[in-house]
């Protein structure tokens, strides 16, 4: 389904970050809109700002101008750290977010077993995070961020520490589980292929200061695989892009 005609769910108008005295903007006059339903992968070199643009929409940081609009959406993040207390078990972690969303008490334990359901990762309630592999604190990190029942998911490289063949099922859930719930997602990365795999479009953006330099929709079906040619055309093209800020950079340089 094209998403382009469905509804806002984040607008971001003018949006500008500065940290500190820094003399170089994170973001500079940013612009988009993402709309319901919507995988935008935003993909680009380190310091490009990805970061600085989720933890704003996630309200974790304040913009230094300019504003953002998810319409009073629920919103939830995911990291490349799965972020899970080591101290609590599975069932602990995602007990916390399902207490600081005031679901009642007395639902929690179905709950649980009806989130680690939903990221294939059933019967682990009683592990702790360091008996688990990386792939599995992922998916209990995303069972996690779930449990906030979140309309818009925002994730920032969460499989950038994966092997190879892990990342690649957690693309099929990822996918699977974004259509099933409608979600609305940003997801970051630096690995073109992976945007390219994942993205209904793919924001490229570029440091210094931190801006959007382009964008590609990506008009594949799905489910898609990393290793489809069409997605290896797509990868080529914006690595082209890519190379070419790179050339502009050094030429300024020189
Ligand atoms: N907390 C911070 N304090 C100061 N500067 C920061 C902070 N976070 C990021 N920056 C700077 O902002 C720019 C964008 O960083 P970031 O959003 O982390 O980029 P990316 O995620 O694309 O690598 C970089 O120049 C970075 O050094
Ligand atoms: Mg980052």
């Amino acid at each position: 389904m094209s998403t382009s005609t469905a509804p806002a769910a984040v607008r971001i108008e003018h949006l500008s970050m500065r940290y500190g005295r820094s003399p170089v903007l994170a973001l500079s006059d940013v612009d988009m809109v993402v709309h319901e339903g919507e995988f935008v992968c935003f993909l680009g070199r380190s310091g490009c700002g990805k970061s600085t643009l989720l933890s704003l929409v996630a309200g974790l940081e304040e913009p230094t101008a300019g504003t953002i609009d998810h319409g009073g959406r629920r919103v939830g993040m995911m990291f490349q750290d799965s972020g899970l207390f080591p101290w609590l078990t599975v069932q602990g972690n995602i007990e916390l977010a399902l207490r600081l969303s005031g679901v009642p008490r007395s639902t929690w334990s179905a709950r649980v077993a009806e989130l680690l359901d939903v990221v294939r990762l059933p019967g682990v309630q009683k592990k702790r995070p360091h008996e688990l592999s990386g792939g599995m604190r992922q998916r209990v990190a995303l069972a996690r961020t779930l449990a906030q029942d979140c309309q818009v998911l925002l994730m920032d490289e969460p499989f950038a520490a994966l092997d190879a063949i892990t990342r690649d099922a957690m693309h099929d859930e990822i996918e699977r589980i974004a259509a099933e719930r409608a979600l609305t997602v940003l997801f970051v990365t630096h690995n073109v292929r992976e945007a390219v795999r994942l993205g209904d479009r793919v924001i490229l953006m570029q440091p210094g200061p931190g801006r959007v330099a382009s964008e590609l929709d990506v008009e594949l079906a799905r489910p898609r695989r990393m290793d489809d040619a069409e997605i290896a055309v797509r990868a080529a093209y914006l690595h082209d892009l890519l190379d070419e800020q790179a050339g502009s950079k050094e030429e300024k340089a020189a």
